[in-house]
């Protein structure tokens, strides 16, 4: 049976990644600091590692004590209003981190490793639909340190030649498993649908950050992705690695389809039969107007299909996970 190590696997995505990676029998090893991650949402079955990647020390036990044949590095600090005050602890966390997982892959020889990044590097985008090679500009310190950790993987794809990697460029994700067995749990993240669920079941009051952007409503534009698809999408990019003429390179995760903020409230409302009291705020520092996924090469190079590109049910789901409470634990 093959190991694989989910850093940061206690967390939204990296769980339902460890999900699916148990369901095709692999044996999951989980490093995560639970410092946003939570025990709930680990099955019984992975091994856990409370971990602070900064640590490596404890790295190295446990790269000494499992044969890895992969690692899925999706651990990071991810707040982007954050990230201008914290600048330096997110460089420490998604650079210097990233760094030393990358020394442990190499010492320990495993060359097989998945990246979780972001659109946040691409800053403001000037085509309709962002595409892998067009420059990246990122407009905030979350974007930045993980462009840089970026360039950390490519580095090492280029010294270490049987090393091979996937990074991942995420798009908005959100979304619950529809069957109510796991979701987000950290609901103060800023993500607008959470943000949407956790106001649904409190007060109804939603922000709306900027309403000048240059767009068909004047509020922000943003391709969402449902979160099983995009763990599906983490099985997909290992899957080619796997094969022998696997190359490396980066797939941008979204469905090519920008949704405006006013849509996505109006798509919650009607399909949760909610009412918000919706309140015009400025723009938040370093959020573009319109970010949405040319997906073309991940279709081309993957067997990827996703299954849940439809609005109304990543609102549903996140609204049912939330309401049912599980969320909060
Ligand atoms: N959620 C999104 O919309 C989105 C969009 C683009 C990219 N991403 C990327 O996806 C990845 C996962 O994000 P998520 O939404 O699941 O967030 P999350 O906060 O739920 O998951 C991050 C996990 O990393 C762990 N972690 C953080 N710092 C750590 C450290 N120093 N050592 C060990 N573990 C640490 C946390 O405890 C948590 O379990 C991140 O790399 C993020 O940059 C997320």
């Amino acid at each position: 049976m093959q190991s694989i190590l989910v850093v940061g696997g206690a967390g939204y995505i990296g769980s339902h990644t460890v999900q699916r990676l148990l369901k095709k029998d692999y044996q999951v090893i989980v490093v995560d600091d639970l410092s946003t991650g939570k025990m709930a949402s680990l099955p019984s079955q992975v091994q856990f590692h409370q971990v602070d990647i900064l640590n490596t020390s404890e790295l190295r036990k446990i790269f000494e004590k499992y044969r890895f044949h992969a690692v899925f590095h999706l651990a990071a600090k991810l707040s982007v209003p954050e990230s201008f005050p914290k600048h330096f602890e997110y460089f420490d966390t998604n650079v210097v981190g990233t760094k030393n997982l990358l020394k442990k892959c190499e010492e320990f020889g495993v060359k097989r490793f998945i990246f979780s990044s972001t659109a946040a590097v691409y800053g403001n985008v000037q085509s309709a639909l962002v595409k892998e090679t067009d420059p990246p500009c990122p407009q905030n310190p979350y974007g930045l340190t993980k462009l840089m950790a970026e360039a950390l993987v490519v580095n090492q794809g280029e010294i270490q030649k049987d090393f091979k990697f996937r990074i991942l460029r995420y798009f908005n994700v959100a979304g619950a498993e529809l069957d109510g067995s796991n979701g987000p749990r950290n609901l103060h993240s800023g993500q607008l649908i959470l943000n949407l669920g956790r106001s649904a079941v409190n007060d109804k009051v939603v922000s709306v950050y900027g309403t000048n952007f240059p767009t068909r409503d004047g509020t922000a534009i943003r391709d969402y992705i449902h979160v099983v698809d995009l763990a599906e999408a983490h099985l997909e990019a290992f899957n080619c690695l796997e094969s022998a003429s696997s190359t490396s390179g980066v797939w941008n995760c979204g469905y090519g389809q920008g949704y405006s903020v006013m849509e996505v409230v109006k798509a919650f409302e009607a399909v949760n039969q909610i009412k918000f009291d919706i309140q015009l705020q400025p723009p938040r520092q370093g959020d573009p107007s319109q970010v949405v996924a040319n997906n073309e090469l991940i279709f081309k190079e993957s067997g990827w299909r996703p299954k849940y590109n439809d609005i109304s049910l990543i609102c549903k789901s996140t609204y049912d996970w939330i309401k049912n409470g599980i969320g909060q634990r």
